[in-house]
C-alpha cells in the first residue's frame, strides 16, 4: 500500500548486512588506535617463551587449531572451570601441551603490562598472533594476522565432541570435518603440514605398528623401515607419556618435509599417509613435497581462513582480562 515501504525496507537490509559486514569482517590494523605495538609486543613475548623451551611452537600452533575447530577461534579452549568441564578437559584436548596456554597468558600480561593496551587485546587474537610468530620462528612463512576476534563465554566439555579429528581419520573424514568448518581439501593437506614439527603419543599410531586389523602386523601402508623403527622407539608397554618426533628429518623446521615423508611411507598417524594414500589427495602433495613456496602459500592462505572460522563480534564476546576465566 505504501510505495514507500520496500524500498525503505530495502534500505534497511542493506544498512544492517553492511553492519555485520563490517563487524565479521577481521582486518590486519584492528588495534592500531588501541594498541599501536601489539605486534611487537606479543611477538618479543613468544620469542622469549620459544628461546625457553622448542615445544612452545608446535604446542601454540595446535592450540590454535583445536581452538578454531570447536565454538570458532575465540579462545574458548583456554577456559579452565574449577570442576573440570571446559574443553580441555575433553579427551581430545587432554594432550594439548601446556606450553601453548602458557604462551599465551604470557603475552597476555606483556600486552596489558603497557597501560593503553590494558584489557584492550583479546586472547583470541593473542592467540592467533602467537602462532603466527612460532610458524616464523621455525623457518616458515611470515605473514599478517587477521585480527578483531572477541573472546568467548562458553566452554564446554561436550562442545568438543565431533569437531576435531582423529589420528586413525582417512581422507573421507578429514574432509567432510574441514568441509563443515568452511576449508577445502588442499585447506586441509596444507594444514596437516603443521604435522612438520612437534611430538607425538606412542599410543597414537600404537595399532598401526603392533596391532594392525588386530594381528601383529604392521600397517602396509607404512614404509618398513619407518615401521621397524617406530617399534623399536615405542616398543609394547611403553610409558604411555612417551613421545617422538612426528617429522624424523626435520623436527624442529617448519618445512615441506612432512610431504615428502609421505610420499615415502613415513605419515605418522593414518590421517596423515591417508593424504598420499588416496589417489584424490596425493597430487596435492606431490606439489608440496616438490615446491616449498607453493606449500608456503597455500599455508599461509589455510590458517588465514582457519583463523576466520566462527568469529565472535558485537555482543557475541568480551575481551577477557584473565585469558582462562571469564570477566
Ligand atoms: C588433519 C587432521 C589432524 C589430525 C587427525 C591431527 C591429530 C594430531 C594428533 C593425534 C597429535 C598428537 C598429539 C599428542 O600425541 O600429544 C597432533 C599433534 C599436532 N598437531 Fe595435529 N592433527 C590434525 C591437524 C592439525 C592441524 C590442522 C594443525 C595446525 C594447523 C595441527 C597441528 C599439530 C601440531 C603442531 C602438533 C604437535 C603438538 C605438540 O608437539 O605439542 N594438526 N595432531
Ligand atoms: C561446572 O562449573 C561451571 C562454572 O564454573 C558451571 O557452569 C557448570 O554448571 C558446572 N558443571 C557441573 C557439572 O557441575
Ligand atoms: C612453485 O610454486 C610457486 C607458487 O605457486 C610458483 O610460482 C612457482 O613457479 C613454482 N615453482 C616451480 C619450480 O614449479
Amino acid at each position: 500500500m505504501n510505495p514507500k515501504m520496500p524500498n525503505k525496507s530495502l534500505h534497511c537490509l542493506s544498512f544492517l548486512l553492511l553492519l555485520t559486514v563490517a563487524y565479521a569482517h577481521l582486518h590486519v590494523d584492528h588495534y592500531r588506535h588501541s594498541c599501536p605495538n601489539v605486534e611487537a609486543i606479543v611477538r618479543s613475548a613468544v620469542k622469549q617463551k620459544f628461546q625457553e623451551t622448542f615445544v612452545t611452537a608446535p604446542a601454540t600452533l595446535r592450540l590454535f587449531f583445536h581452538d578454531c575447530f570447536v565454538r570458532g577461534c575465540d579462545a574458548s579452549v583456554i577456559l579452565a572451570t574449577r570442576n573440570h568441564t571446559s574443553e580441555k578437559d575433553n579427551a581430545d584436548d587432554l594432550s594439548l601441551a601446556g606450553d601453548g596456554f602458557d604462551t599465551v597468558i604470557k603475552a597476555k600480561a606483556a600486552v596489558d603490562s603497557v597501560p593503553q593496551c590494558r584489557n584492550k587485546v583479546s586472547c583470541a587474537d593473542i592467540l592467533a598472533m602467537a602462532t603466527r610468530d612460532v610458524v616464523a620462528l621455525t623457518g616458515g612463512p611470515t605473514y599478517d594476522v587477521e585480527l578483531g576476534r572477541l573472546d568467548g563465554r562458553i566452554s564446554t566439555r561436550a562442545s568438543v565432541r565431533h569437531h576435531l579429528p582423529h589420528p586413525d581419520f582417512k581422507l573421507n573424514q578429514l574432509h567432510s570435518l574441514f568441509t563443515s568448518h568452511g576449508l577445502s581439501k588442499t585447506d586441509l593437506i596444507a594444514l596437516s603440514g603443521a604435522h612438520t614439527i612437534g611430538f607425538a603419543h606412542c599410543k597414537l599410531f600404537f595399532d598401526r605398528i603392533h596391532n594392525f586389523k588386530s594381528s601383529n602386523r604392521i600397517d602396509p601402508t607404512l614404509d618398513p623401515a619407518y615401521g621397524k623403527y617406530l617399534r623399536e622407539v615405542c616398543p609394547k608397554n611403553i610409558d604411555p607419556r612417551l613421545v617422538i618426533d612426528m617429522d624424523p628429518n626435520t623436527p624442529r623446521k617448519f618445512d615441506n618435509m612432512y610431504y615428502k615423508n609421505l610420499q615415502q611411507g613415513m605419515g605418522l598417524f593414518t590421517s596423515d599417509q591417508s593424504l598420499f594414500t588416496d589417489k584424490r589427495s596425493r597430487k596435492i602433495v606431490n606439489l608440496f613435497a616438490s615446491n616449498n613456496t607453493a606449500f608456503e602459500q597455500a599455508f599461509v592462505a589455510a590458517i588465514t581462513k582457519l583463523g576466520r572460522v566462527g568469529v565472535r563480534t558485537g555482543n557475541q564476546g568480551e575481551i577477557r582480562h584473565n585469558c582462562a576465566m571469564v570477566n
